[in-house]
C-alpha cells in the first residue's frame, strides 16, 4: 500500500487516455428532499459539478454518467455542465458493479485507464485520481483509493498484504477479524482499460446483499494473476460521501475551508475567514481585503486592492480594482463596479454599471442603470426601474450629482455634470450641465403656529359639554 499527500501528478494525463464512469443513480432518500441528491449544492455548485470538475482535469470527452430512471433533472444538469458527457440509465438498482456496467458502451471504447467515481463525493481532488492512474501506468490492473474513517461502519474493508491489495470485503460479508481493519474503501477505483470489461463482466451477485459488488473486481483481477493495489488518501474528508442533510452541511464546511485556504494562499486578506462564504467559482485577486461576514454567491469576480467591509452579499457581480464596498452592500446579478468606486451601506445594485470613481454611499437602489464616472449618488436615491410590467433603463452621465432622496423614474437620462435637487421625482431627461428639480415648492408662513393654536383652542371652548 502506498500513501500520498497532496502532490499533483497530472503528467499522466498527457500520455495516457482515460475514460470516466460516474455513478449517480442513487435516489438519496435519506436527504428527505424532492431534489435528486447529486443536485444539492455546496459552494454554489451541484455536488455532481464538483466531481465533474475534478475528472475534467483528465478527460472532458470520455465521461459517462450513470443515472437512475426518472432522473431527467440530473441528465439535464449534466448536459449543461458537460455537454459532451454520455448519459446512461441504470434501470434496476442491483449494486455498484451493475451500475458501472450500465455504461458498457463507454467501457467498450479503447482506453488506457478507466476511473470510477461517485457523483456524491464532491470533495474529491484530481490529485487523488491522478495517483490511481499512476498505479495503473505502473502495471496494476485495479487500483483502489483507501481511507481511514472515524467510524468504519458500513464501509468495505481493504484486505492488504504489504503493498498488495488482496480483496475488498463488504461489511455484511466480513468476519469479526476483517471488521477490525481500519483501512476502508473510499469507492474510487481505477481499472486498466484493456482488462476492465473482462473483470467487470466476471462479477456475480453471490453475496449477503445479492448485489453486484464493484469491489469484487479486486479478487477477480487477482484470480487472473493481475496486480491490484490500494492507495491511501491522507485527507479523509476528500472522499466523504453525502447521504444526509447533515453530511451535506459537513461537506459544505470542508469545501469552504478549502476555498478560504486557497484564497489566503493567493494573497487575499480575510480578518475572520471562518465567517466568509465563497463559491467554487469566486475569483479574488491579490491584495483584496475582506472583513468578517461576507457572502459570495456564484459568479463573482473581485479585482486587486478591493476592500469589502462586513455584511455584504454578492451574486454574479464584478468589482473593479480598488473599489470600496459595504458594510451592508448587496450586489445582485449584473452589477459591475468600476475602478475605485464606493458602494456603501444599504446600497443595492442590480444589472447596473457603476463607472470608475462613482459613489453611492448610503441607502440606495440602482437597477438597470449606468452611473457615469465620478458621479455622486446621494443617500436614498432610487431608480424606479419597474412599472409592474417591464424594466426600464436609467442612464446617468459622468460627474453628475444626484441629490439625496431622489427618485429617477426610468426610462430617463441624466446628462454629464447635471445636478438633481434633493427629493426630486425625475420623470423627464435632464440635459448635461443642467439642474433637474422635481418637487413641490416650499412655503413658509411666519407666525402661523400661534394663530393656529388660538383658533383651535377657541373652537374647543365653544363646544357644548
Ligand atoms: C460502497 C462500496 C464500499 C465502500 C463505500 C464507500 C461497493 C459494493 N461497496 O458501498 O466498499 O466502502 O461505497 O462509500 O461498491 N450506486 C448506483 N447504482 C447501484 C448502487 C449504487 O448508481 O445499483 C451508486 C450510489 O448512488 C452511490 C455509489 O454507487 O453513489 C455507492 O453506492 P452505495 O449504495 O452508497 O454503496 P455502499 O454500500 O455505501
Ligand atoms: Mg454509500
Amino acid at each position: 500500500m502506498t500513501g500520498f499527500g497532496r502532490t499533483e501528478g497530472f503528467g499522466i494525463a498527457r500520455v495516457r487516455t482515460c475514460s470516466i464512469i460516474m455513478l449517480a443513480a442513487g435516489e438519496g432518500t435519506r436527504m428527505r428532499a424532492s431534489r435528486p441528491k447529486v443536485l444539492h449544492t455546496i459552494a454554489g455548485q451541484p455536488l455532481i459539478a464538483h466531481v465533474l470538475g475534478a475528472v475534467s482535469e483528465f478527460s472532458r470527452d470520455r465521461v459517462a454518467v450513470v443515472i437512475g430512471p426518472a432522473m431527467d433533472r440530473v441528465a439535464e444538469a449534466v448536459r449543461k455542465l458537460l455537454p459532451q458527457a454520455d448519459i446512461f440509465v441504470q434501470t434496476e438498482r442491483r449494486g455498484t458493479g451493475h451500475a458501472v456496467l450500465a455504461a458498457r458502451a463507454a467501457l467498450a471504447r479503447e482506453t488506457d485507464d478507466v476511473l470510477i467515481v461517485y457523483g456524491d463525493t464532491p470533495l474529491i481532488r484530481a490529485s487523488a485520481l491522478a495517483h490511481l492512474r499512476e498505479a495503473l501506468a505502473a502495471g496494476a490492473a485495479v487500483a483502489v483509493l483507501g481511507f481511514r474513517p472515524a467510524d468504519p461502519a458500513g464501509c468495505g474493508r481493504l484486505l492488504t498484504d504489504g503493498e498488495r491489495l488482496l480483496a475488498i470485503r463488504e461489511e455484511k460479508d466480513a468476519s469479526t477479524d476483517e471488521k477490525a481493519i481500519t483501512l476502508c474503501n473510499a469507492g474510487l477505483m481505477g481499472l486498466r482499460g484493456d482488462v476492465a470489461l473482462t473483470i467487470l463482466d466476471a462479477i456475480s451477485d453471490d453475496n449477503a446483499k445479492r448485489e453486484f459488488y464493484l469491489t469484487d473486481a479486486v479478487a477477480i483481477a487477482r484470480s487472473k494473476g493481475l496486480e491490484t493495489v490500494a492507495l491511501e488518501t491522507a485527507d479523509r474528508t476528500e472522499v466523504m460521501g453525502v447521504n444526509t442533510q447533515a453530511e451535506l452541511a459537513q461537506a459544505e464546511a470542508s469545501m469552504q475551508q478549502r476555498l478560504r485556504a486557497a484564497a489566503l494562499d493567493a494573497g487575499v486578506t480575510m480578518v475572520a475567514p471562518e465567517t466568509v462564504y465563497l463559491c467554487a467559482d469566486t475569483k479574488l485577486a491579490r491584495n483584496v481585503v475582506i472583513e468578517p461576514y461576507v457572502v459570495f454567491g456564484p459568479g463573482v469576480t473581485v479585482d486587486e486592492g478591493v476592500v469589502i467591509h462586513s455584511f455584504c452579499h454578492f451574486e454574479n457581480a464584478r468589482i473593479g480594482r480598488g473599489a470600496i464596498i459595504g458594510p451592508f452592500a448587496r450586489l445582485r446579478p449584473g452589477a459591475e463596479i468600476g475602478e475605485g468606486a464606493h458602494i456603501g451601506n444599504f446600497v443595492e445594485i442590480k444589472a447596473a454599471t457603476i463607472e470608475a470613481g462613482a459613489k453611492a454611499n448610503h441607502l440606495t437602489y440602482i437597477g438597470n442603470a449606468r452611473v457615469g464616472e465620478r458621479t455622486n449618488v446621494g443617500a436614498g436615491t432610487i431608480t424606479c426601474n419597474y412599472d409592474g410590467v417591464g424594466k426600464y433603463q436609467t442612464d446617468i452621465g459622468k460627474g453628475a450629482f444626484i441629490g439625496s432622496n431622489s427618485s429617477l423614474v426610468a426610462p430617463v437620462k441624466i446628462g454629464d455634470g447635471a445636478y438633481i435637487g434633493s427629493g426630486s421625482v425625475i420623470t423627464e431627461d435632464v440635459p448635461a450641465g443642467s439642474l433637474g428639480l422635481g418637487r413641490g415648492r416650499q412655503i413658509v408662513r411666519e407666525g402661523w403656529v400661534a394663530r393656529w393654536r388660538e383658533r383651535i383652542q377657541a373652537a374647543v371652548k365653544k363646544k357644548p359639554g
